[in-house]
């Protein structure tokens, strides 16, 4: 029968299998689903495997540090760390178009990632021959099934990479449904802040800012944002929403007085929801207190940050993030 024990042997032994003496690159995003599935492969292949950790300057407090530090003490992963925020922060600026910013967030991505990967390519050793990715169940039920044998090919438009070089995948969690793959990262041993992680978008904090991204601002979202998941923990409500976005009005100024004067500065949004998938949602209704403490410190403590609102739009109409 199931238990997550059974799952972890099985795989352990299939990857060894499938991999033999080559080598594997993983791409870590600070989620839980590749987390889980490069814990898995290190645990079978240990040092065959090296994972890129793409640090886009887009991360909440301390998520980064999260995968560079307890990850790797958890795990003994082999990770290469990419630190390309001047990169990301280059690119991203004067641009305040919502898919023009995921374009080129996911461009930018594509490029880091492929030239990590070509100087792990490079270095001595056996071949790299495989990737390791955090596929769900789901996900492969909604593109039609499979076998497991799908090759991907690398799209290498940076230079660098060997032409019509193929990956096969290693997908592990491929069985699996979301609450399982938990599961299987407890056993695993990862820290509890990776395994019980909320959705949080690929784009990162770079589709929570209305308007421009700039380092400034990013640096006020990250506080912003730190405070009420700080709240919503000690409140005990992270099982009860499914994310709660935090999002600054850059682009928006308004009039507030503090201390013995006036400000002119942003608002932040809270918006909390729930949901099953993320295809519908609803506002949570937060207790009063706890909303009351989360605006009163974002208030005091955060510079330039003079109001909170809550977002009570359920989805449809709004979406769940702001862009
Ligand atoms: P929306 O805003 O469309 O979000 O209601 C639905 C879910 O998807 C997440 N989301 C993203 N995830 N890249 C991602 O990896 C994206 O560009 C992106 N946009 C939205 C969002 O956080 C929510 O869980």
């Amino acid at each position: 029968d199931w238990t997550t024990g059974n799952v972890i042997e099985e795989q352990i032994a299939a990857i060894r299998e499938q991999v033999g003496d080559k080598r594997a690159i993983c791409g870590l995003s600070g989620g839980v689903d590749s987390a889980v599935a490069a814990a898995l492969v290190q645990k079978a292949i240990g040092s065959q495997l090296t994972c890129v950790y793409v640090d886009h300057g887009l991360m909440r407090k301390g998520e980064t540090e999260q995968v560079e530090k307890d990850f790797v003490a958890a795990t003994g992963v082999q990770l290469k760390v990419v630190d390309a925020e001047e990169r990301f922060l280059t690119a991203l600026k004067g641009v305040s178009d919502p898919e023009e910013k995921r374009k080129i967030i996911g461009r930018e991505f594509i490029r880091v990632f492929e030239q990590a990967q070509a100087e792990i390519i490079a270095d001595e050793g056996p071949a790299v021959e495989f990737l390791v990715q955090g596929t769900l169940y789901p996900d492969v039920v909604e593109s039609g099934g499979g076998t497991g044998a799908a090759n991907i090919k690398s799209h290498h438009n940076v230079g660098g990479l060997p032409e019509d070089l193929e990956f096969q995948l290693i997908e592990p969690l491929r069985k699996l449904f979301k609450d399982e793959v938990r599961m299987v990262g407890q056993e695993l041993g990862l820290p509890e802040e990776i395994v019980q992680r909320q959705p949080f978008p690929g784009p990162g904090l770079g589709i929570r800012i209305v308007g421009e991204v700039t380092k400034e601002r990013l640096d006020l979202l990250r506080e912003a944002d730190a405070i009420a998941r700080e709240e919503l923990t000690a409140a005990g409500l992270d099982r009860e929403i499914w994310q709660c976005p935090v999002v600054l009005l850059a682009d928006v100024r308004s009039v507030g007085v503090q201390g013995d004067g006036r400000t002119y500065g942003h608002p932040i949004v809270l918006r909390p929801v729930s949901s099953e998938d993320a295809m519908t949602a609803d506002w949570s209704r937060l207790p009063y207190d706890v909303l009351s403490r989360i605006s009163t410190r974002i208030t005091n403590e955060v510079r330039d940050v003079n109001r909170v609102v809550l977002d009570i739009t359920s989805k449809p109409p709004g979406t769940i993030e702001w862009e």
